[in-house]
């Protein structure tokens, strides 16, 4: 079965009590809970990680290369200042999809610029939860077609 390392980045773990204005109610709890079902549906296996912390990402992206077939990251907010996180994924050999809840092009100039997006296979932004559901259909997709 195909493996897919779902990563969360800083503050996300606020879901639901953050921002609610723009990433609404729906806390990481309710998002693992429909990335597992839809994993079930299309016969992956999902694991799905949290961390605030830059290099604890980091670690977990360098690790992921042994055992995953992609990764879909949502940066958070180090997508707009992380070198170093950025350098992890292009330093490992398999596929990233970049998510983000918002439209961050609707959103702060800071936020427009990704360090992420050019180490990704592409990005899904702007459609709430689903971006992450789609980020996870794009990934299965994308591991089923190089079999
Ligand atoms: C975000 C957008 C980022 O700009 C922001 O820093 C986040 C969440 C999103 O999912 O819309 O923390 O990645």
């Amino acid at each position: 079965m195909k493996k897919i390392l779902v990563i969360h980045g800083p503050n996300l773990n606020m879901l639901g009590k953050r921002e609610t204005g723009i990433y609404g109610e729906t806390t990481l709890t309710d998002i693992n809970e429909a990335l597992k079902n839809l994993a079930k549906e299309l016969a992956v296996d999902v694991t799905v990680f949290q961390s605030n912390t830059e290099g604890a990402l980091i670690d977990r992206i360098h690790e992921a290369a042994v055992e995953y077939d992609a990764i879909v990251i949502n940066p958070a907010g180090y997508t707009h200042t992380s070198v170093a996180l950025r350098d992890a994924l292009a330093a490992v050999d398999i596929p990233a999809i970049e998510v983000h809840i918002s439209n961050v092009y609707k959103r702060e100039e800071f936020r427009q610029h990704s360090y992420i997006s050019a180490v990704a296979v592409g990005q899904i932004a702007g459609f709430g939860v689903n971006s992450y559901l789609l980020g996870l259909r794009a990934a299965v997709d994308l591991v089923r077609s190089k079999q």
